[in-house]
């Protein structure tokens, strides 16, 4: 008999950066329908309300806060309100803020690498360690999931920056997992393959979109609801030993990859 109570978030304390759309949005319900209490976070709030309705009629329970990952206080303000909204600090972490940077290296600018490297890159980072100072303070146990990608594990024209961010993720990832386990804190990664998101979704339009989807193993983008099932196990006792993957979610994408 498997405990299927094992998958169960209720009453967890979760949060999830850049919640306002994309993976982050459908990632924030999937938490709350497994009982978590989800601070949804990003930088436009009116979507985040959207957001806390849409929770509420599923009967879970969220909190808008606006964050954004590459200002150090305002992540610091965020942990505070988690902590006076729900008396204990958020336990599970999605760490999901960042941005696409679609460029050829001879044309990349300074500021296109600084704005990659600071969310994709510094905010996982110090979202992660505010995170990880709190629970160790409260001496909590707690998962945290970063978001990387299958560019993280492989480059790709044009995304330089990004798979180089997503790279960094991806190690940043197992070394945070060997720090802080003897704190009873876990840290894994996805590695998302393509979802059609505000990240990708002009691209899936254009020809070139097409014809590299349908190239690949899936033949389609990937549906972000099947993002869900695996974050949850990572984020509760189901994945109580899995510790410092990096878990592709790519329908076979990588697999290619020889
Ligand atoms: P998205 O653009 O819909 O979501 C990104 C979210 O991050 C947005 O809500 C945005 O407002 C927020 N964000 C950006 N900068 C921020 C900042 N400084 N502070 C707070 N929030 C900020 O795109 P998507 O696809 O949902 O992306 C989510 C994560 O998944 C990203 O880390 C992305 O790199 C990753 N990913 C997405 C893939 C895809 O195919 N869509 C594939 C692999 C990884």
């Amino acid at each position: 008999m498997v405990d299927l109570s094992q998958f169960s978030l209720e009453g967890r304390i979760a949060l999830v950066t850049g919640a306002s759309s994309g993976i982050g949005h459908r990632v924030a319900k999937g938490l709350a329908s497994a009982g978590a209490r989800v601070a949804v976070a990003a930088r436009r709030r009116e979507r985040l309300e959207d957001l806390l309705e849409e929770i509420a009629t599923q009967s879970g329970e969220a909190t808008a806060i606006t964050l954004d990952v590459t200002d150090r206080d305002s992540i610091k303000r965020c942990f505070d309100t988690i902590t006076s909204q729900f008396d204990a600090p958020a336990e599970i972490i999605i760490n999901n803020a960042g941005i696409g940077m679609a460029k050829n290296f001879l044309n990349m600018e300074p500021e296109d690498l600084d704005a990659t490297m600071q969310t994709n890159f510094y905010g996982v980072h110090n979202v992660g360690q505010e995170a990880a100072k709190r629970l160790v303070a409260a001496n909590a146990p707690g998962s945290i999931i970063n978001i990387a990608s299958i560019l993280g594990l492989g480059g790709r024209r044009a995304h330089t920056a990004y798979s180089a961010s997503k790279a960094a993720v991806v190690n940043l990832t197992r070394s945070m997992a060997l720090d802080l386990q003897k704190h009873q804190i876990r840290v894994n990664a996805i590695a998302p393959g393509y979802f059609v998101t505000e990240i990708t979704e002009s691209y899936f339009e254009t020809e070139h979109g097409k014809e590299f989807i349908s190239r690949t193993p899936a033949g389609a983008p990937g549906n972000i609801d099947h993002l869900v099932g695996p974050i949850i196990m990572l984020a509760s006792d189901a994945g109580a030993f899995v510790n410092g993957v990096v878990l592709p979610v790519d329908g076979a994408h990588t697999a290619t990859w020889i």
